[in-house]
């Protein structure tokens, strides 16, 4: 009996001292948990708050607070601080925090020197290369350059830069799965990105256009962002959120100037005001909101409620907005309510258009202000008069619902796209004029036998 005992004892004390002995390794134990956790942000192309984990040196180099480890002091590196939420926001950003197994792998690697064991040859394997399709992505956003040359088109994790006439100049990547929202400042020289990875992070791409570089990234918030618009003078890009915010930009340095908390839900929308002052957001939570850029403030709900809306579009020339949601109706509002009528009429109501299929995903209005493109998520794509309210033109030929409509600077041609991942391009009577998959398909992997 007693000599049993004796032997389990020892067993586990051989375990014990096992455990103890083989060191955490670098390469087989933590770069995995980098790769799978970290690296999406901390990155050479997305270098959240300047760090890069991609291999040894650069995880020592560390970001902004300086190196990321302490050899031999896991109580002093950075990293640690990061993961266990000591220091905020706790890493992976918007992300269920790593497991305690996880966390004592960090601190055992480096009380144990943080040694690099990555092998001589590991170091010149290429990094992962674009993302393959083997089916065209639907597409939630697109926008054409206020010059009419460039098309772009959302991806996955990147947006596509086309020529308008049609062909692939670049793949712009990013670290947000979805872009759910694409804008050219008006001078057309930036390209606004806006999107995110589900339940994890939002992001704000700023991009160069001519020079195709991403100018800057910023994650935020723990959710999705959606509908970007620039300012009139181009100074400030509006967007909004999961988080039922309004966020404003400064184009220039690609930072956030502002948070506006006004909406009970989701923000699908925004569009600024002619003289660029105010804006107005839609949410799901029915409102169509006008806001003081400048400082805030709300000023009043533009519209009468009936259902959640998601999607508005300013007239090029006057304070009118298109709005529409889940109601189907395209509504056409007055920014401004006349003085002297009351709060909760629909006084500002200008006009509102036939019920779609299904709910209302995209509007614009065409550069001459004549008509309204309302995109659904059944059918097809509606034009209207916004003078008459009346058909113009029905652009057919989707399978799925249409999540992205835009103009072409020269009041001539319709470009959506949606589900089907086909980008159409109409003339304003609905004729198809032209149509494509804005990503490059792989090739069908054929069996061999
Ligand atoms: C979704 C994007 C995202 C993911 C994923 C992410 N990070 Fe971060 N990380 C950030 C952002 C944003 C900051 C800047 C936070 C701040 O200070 O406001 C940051 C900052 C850091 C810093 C501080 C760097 C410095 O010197 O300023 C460390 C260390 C860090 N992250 C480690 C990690 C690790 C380790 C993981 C994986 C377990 C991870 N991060 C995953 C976005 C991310």
């Amino acid at each position: 009996m007693r000599g049993r005992i004796v032997l389990l004892t020892g067993c586990l004390l051989a375990l014990g001292r096992l455990g103890a002995e083989e060191p955490v390794s670098y390469y087989r134990q933590i770069r995995p948990i980098l790769v799978q956790n970290c690296q999406g942000c901390h990155q050479a192309a997305s270098r959240q708050s300047g760090l890069d984990l991609t291999t040894y040196k650069d995880f020592r180099t560390g970001g902004r607070k300086g190196p990321a480890f302490v050899a031999g002091n896991p109580d002093q590196s950075v990293v640690v601080a990061y993961l266990t939420g000591a220091v905020k926001p706790q890493m992976p950003f918007g992300g269920k925090p790593l497991p305690d197994g996880d966390l004592n792998l960090f601190r055992r690697w480096i009380r144990e020197g943080a040694r690099d064991d990555t092998p001589a040859d590991a170091l010149a394997a290429a990094p992962a290369g674009p993302v393959v399709y083997h089916a065209p992505p639907v597409i939630t956003a697109l926008a054409i350059s206020p010059d009419g040359q460039w098309m772009a088109v959302s991806g996955y994790r990147e947006v596509l830069l086309h020529r308008a006439g049609g062909g692939l100049v670049a793949r712009l990547p990013g670290i947000s799965d979805r872009i759910h929202s694409l804008a050219f400042s008006p001078d057309g020289k930036t390209l606004a990105a806006v999107g995110g990875s589900p339940a994890r992070f939002g992001e704000v791409q700023f991009w160069d256009v001519a020079a195709r570089k991403l100018r800057s990234s910023t994650v935020l918030s723990s959710d999705t962002l959606f509908g970007a618009s620039f300012s009139p003078d181009g100074s400030r890009l509006a967007l909004g959120g999961a988080d039922k915010s309004v966020r404003l930009f400064d184009t220039a340095t690609g930072k956030e100037v502002r948070k506006i908390d006004l909406h009970e839900e989701w923000v699908f929308g925004t569009v600024f005001g002619v003289d660029g002052k105010r804006l107005v957001s839609v949410s799901r939570d029915r409102a169509a909101k006008l806001i003081d850029a400048s400082t805030g403030a709300f000023i009043e709900n533009v519209n009468l409620l009936h259902e959640g809306l998601n999607a508005i579009a300013r007239h090029p020339r006057k304070d009118w907005v298109a709005i529409g949601g889940d109601e189907g109706v395209p509504y056409l509002y007055m920014m401004d309510r006349p003085r002297a009528m009351r709060i909760a009429d629909d006084s500002t109501l200008i006009r509102a258009f036939e019920k779609q299929d299904g709910p209302i995903m995209t509007l614009a209005i065409s550069p001459d202000g004549s008509l309204v493109a309302v995109g659904s998520a059944v059918g097809a794509v509606r034009l209207y008069n916004l003078e008459t309210g009346r058909l113009a033109a029905k652009c057919t030929g989707h399978s799925g619902g249409i999540y992205a409509v835009a103009f072409a600077p020269d009041g001539q041609h319709l470009a959506t796209g949606g589900f089907d991942g086909t980008v159409r391009i109409y003339d304003l009577s609905g004729k198809l004029a032209q149509s494509f998959v804005p990503v490059p398909i792989a090739p069908a992997v054929v069996s061999q036998r």
